[in-house]
């Protein structure tokens, strides 16, 4: 979406929406909002005296303005309370603006930005370019147009009408960058929406073929013959059931040249399709395992993020790609498997697939030097009953860069919750026959699958981060459609931007 900066009197912006943001229990109108109001005949103070417009956080009402302003409509947004108001806050003002906008089919809106105090410019610009980006984002490929709810007319261009002291540079530049990131979410939620059948492992390694085409990065793709001499024995044993061939891709973005000895990981989970194999999965519900590859998209929508902010630091990407499927070529409950870095597993569950692919994908990514890594995966239920919808859980060996996941959860608005990680746990999945089992039984379930990695990225600081309850969301939320997410997309881009070794 084009966003164009102006600063004009609001009751002269012609627009088809005009947006004028409230925060809850300022009683009196700032100068701008008394001029509009003056010009509306006390339609404001009206509706506030009369307690129908509090300011509330969410809380919105549509104006008709036909003869008294330049704009055809206008629309009140509540911000809540001014003392709370942050970045979340104006990504949630311009989601709100945009989908009422698409309701009153509007061509043009025009944000008068709110008093956003001591935030930077640029955070402001960036904020509300997300929010409109990531509310208008739609998945209706496989619809017929006559069916599909998009508005007749789209929002073409947002115009916002800046205060006196922002700049305008700064808020361009928010602008960009909140462009850029969102672009990035939109591909994740791409990939997780596309259907199991056309986003295979061979897809989707295309599609991380054109991110590095695009953004001038390495790439390279391991085939299943590649994996043989290498020796991922636990990858190759999920990938043994399907016919659709296994992908294992890295990226590599150089953002420091060699200049640095520092090299950040990004590991994915990309299990096209986990039907949990012989240790097959219920039916109801199997639909929404097309999004068991939600990390590898997380991954894969940050590199693009990155290899467009170009921040400076090194950074090498490694999804696995494989599907879980029940036949006769499948691994079995009993199994054991080698992994590359030589530990051996017992198999007790086949539906305990992601841990088996991650670990062969963190051996790699050491292999390739990677001196500290964040893995992103669904991978455990366990997770989705301890934390539920509203925030990833982390596991890791090293505070410091766990806390930095925390960080950048905060700032882009997408919460990450450490759980503990006691030795005592890993007594779950000690096996009598191997070094390790693949499954630690019902409690902690989301620890010790966690712990499991643990085994795999050994000395490295490592954070392992599980999005199974944050990456597919049934229903709406402020700038979601119902789908894939996108979530850690810019969770992932925000640590790498600010990381300082
Ligand atoms: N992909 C699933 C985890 C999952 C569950 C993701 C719900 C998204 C929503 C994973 O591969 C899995 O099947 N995990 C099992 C592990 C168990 C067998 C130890 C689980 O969580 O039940
Ligand atoms: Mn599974
Ligand atoms: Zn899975």
């Amino acid at each position: 979406m084009k966003s164009q900066i102006i600063m004009e009197k609001p009751a002269a912006i012609a627009a088809d929406l005009l947006v004028l943001g409230f925060f809850q229990g300022t009683s009196a109108l700032d100068t701008e909002g008394q001029t509009l109001d003056r010009q509306l005949k006390g339609q404001l103070t009206e509706l506030m005296s009369e307690g129908i417009f509090k300011g509330k956080a969410g809380e919105h009402f549509m104006i008709h303005t036909r003869e008294y302003l330049a704009a055809k409509r206008m629309l009140l947004i509540g911000l809540g309370k001014k003392e709370a108001f942050d970045g979340e806050g104006l990504r949630k003002m311009a989601a709100v603006a945009l989908r009422q906008a698409e309701k009153v089919r509007a061509n043009s809106m025009a944000l008068i930005l709110p008093d956003t105090g001591q935030m930077a410019a640029e955070m402001v610009g960036q904020c509300l370019q997300e929010g409109l980006d990531l509310a208008a984002y739609r998945f209706e490929r496989y619809k017929k147009q006559e069916e599909t709810e998009q508005p007749l007319v789209t929002v073409s261009d947002v115009l916002l009408n800046r205060r006196k002291g922002m700049k305008v540079k700064e808020l361009e530049k928010g602008i960009e960058t909140g462009r850029i990131l969102s672009k990035g979410v939109n591909i994740a939620r791409d990939l997780v929406n596309e259907p199991p059948n056309v986003m295979d492992p061979t897809a989707m390694a295309e599609e991380a073929i054109a991110i590095a085409r695009e953004t001038g990065m390495a790439v390279t793709v391991l085939e299943q013959e590649d994996m043989e001499k290498l020796g991922m024995g636990c990858f190759l044993g999920v990938t043994a059931g399907s016919r659709r061939p296994p992908k294992l891709v890295v990226l590599t973005y150089k953002g420091a040249g060699d200049a640095s000895k520092e090299v950040i990981g990004l590991v994915g989970k990309g299990l096209t399709f986990d039907s949990g194999g012989i240790s097959l999965k219920p039916g109801a519900g199997m639909d929404e395992m097309k999004g068991d590859m939600a990390g590898a998209a997380a991954v894969l929508g940050a590199m693009a993020a990155i290899g467009r902010l170009k921040p400076t630091v090194n950074v090498t990407a490694v999804v696995g790609l494989c599907e879980n499927m029940p036949s006769g070529s499948a691994y079995r409950p009993g199994d054991i498997l080698t992994a590359m870095n030589g530990k051996t597993v017992e198999i007790l569950n086949t539906d305990a697939e992601g841990r088996l692919v991650l670990a062969d994908c963190l051996a790699y990514a050491r292999h390739l030097g990677v001196t500290r890594v964040v893995d992103v995966a669904t991978l455990t239920g366990a997770c989705v009953i301890a934390l539920g919808n509203h925030a990833s859980g982390l596991i890791s060996n090293d505070d410091g860069w766990q806390q930095a996941v925390v960080d950048a959860g905060k700032a882009v608005g997408e919460a990450c919750w450490p759980l503990p990680a006691f030795d005592a746990y890993g007594e779950q999945i000690k096996s009598d026959v191997a070094d390790l089992k693949n499954v630690g039984g019902r409690e902690a379930g989301a620890i010790t699958a966690g712990l499991f990695l643990k085994a795999f990225a050994n000395e490295i600081p490592w954070v392992h981060m599980d999005i199974a309850g944050t990456s597919y969301t049934k229903k709406p939320l402020a700038y979601q459609q119902k789908g894939g997410t996108g979530v850690a997309v810019r969770i992932l881009a925000q640590l790498v931007s600010h990381w300082k070794p």
